[in-house]
């Protein structure tokens, strides 16, 4: 009963710190990004390079393990992924220098390696769609997720160019490939996991059927202790 009661007040503990957790007061769209997805991932990956590496880095991954992990030929990572003059084995850096984002953005871009794990994926598929504009910001716009955010409005000529169901798919190809340099290992993981539980459910009706093997012999009622 005592157990029960512990594990009862642990539950309603995690549930509370979820309620905190998700208490901002701007409603999140869910970015419904699957990480299985190569080819959102590669496209993804292409428009990073496009339109936010001038601005971003992600110092926790290098352009060739990219290349590997989503089976890009050579020839793909150079035309897609690297600027010219930088090579595969090389960190993803950004283009701009610290002193002219300073003096831009008032401070350095963030390194979006691990924004998908801070963040979360329908946090940052809720900001890169929530720009509005705002004459009184620098860029002209504000963010209704980061209010105030420095950043300008840089999916905008995208937008422009395209349906509302072609862009939101840019925008979760985008944030897909976010999620996966956030934990690269997600790609094996989560296939893994799935093998594991299936494994896991042949084992049970297996050692079911052995449990029921091994007891058939036991007369309930006339056993005694001796
Ligand atoms: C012109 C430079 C520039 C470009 C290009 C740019 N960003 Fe940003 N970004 C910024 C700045 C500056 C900030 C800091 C905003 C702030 O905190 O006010 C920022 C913040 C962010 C954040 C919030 C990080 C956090 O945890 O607070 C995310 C996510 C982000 N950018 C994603 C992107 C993506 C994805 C792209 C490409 C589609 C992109 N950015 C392109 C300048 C840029």
């Amino acid at each position: 009963m005592k157990n029960i009661k512990i594990f009862t007040a642990f539950i309603l503990v995690l549930f509370g710190a979820n309620v905190i957790a998700a208490s901002s007061n701007v409603k999140l769209e869910s970015a419904n990004t699957d990480i299985s997805d190569y080819d959102s991932l590669k496209r993804g990956a292409k428009h990073f390079m496009n339109y936010c590496s001038g601005c971003h880095s992600i110092e926790l991954m290098r352009y060739n393990r990219i290349g590997q992990d989503l089976g890009m030929s050579e020839d793909e990572v150079v035309s897609d992924l690297l600027y010219a003059g930088s090579k595969p084995g090389e960190k993803m850096k950004s283009a701009i220098s610290t002193s002219a984002s300073t003096k831009w953005f008032g401070g350095t871009p963030p390194d979006l390696s691990l924004t998908s794990r801070s963040r979360g994926v329908d946090w940052i598929y809720s900001y890169l769609k929530g720009f509005y504009p705002d004459a009184k910001r620098t860029f002209g716009v504000n963010n209704h997720v980061l209010a105030n955010a420095s950043m300008p409005d840089v999916l905008w000529s995208l937008r422009q160019s395209k349906s509302a169901e072609a862009f939101d798919q840019d925008v979760r190809d985008i944030t897909n490939f976010l999620d996966y340099v956030g934990e690269p290992a997600k790609l094996v993981r989560v296939d893994l996991g799935i093998k594991v539980m299936l494994f896991l459910a042949v084992l049970l009706v297996l050692s079911y059927l052995l449990k029921k093997e091994y007891w058939k012999d036991v007369k309930y009622g006339k056993w005694k202790a001796k």
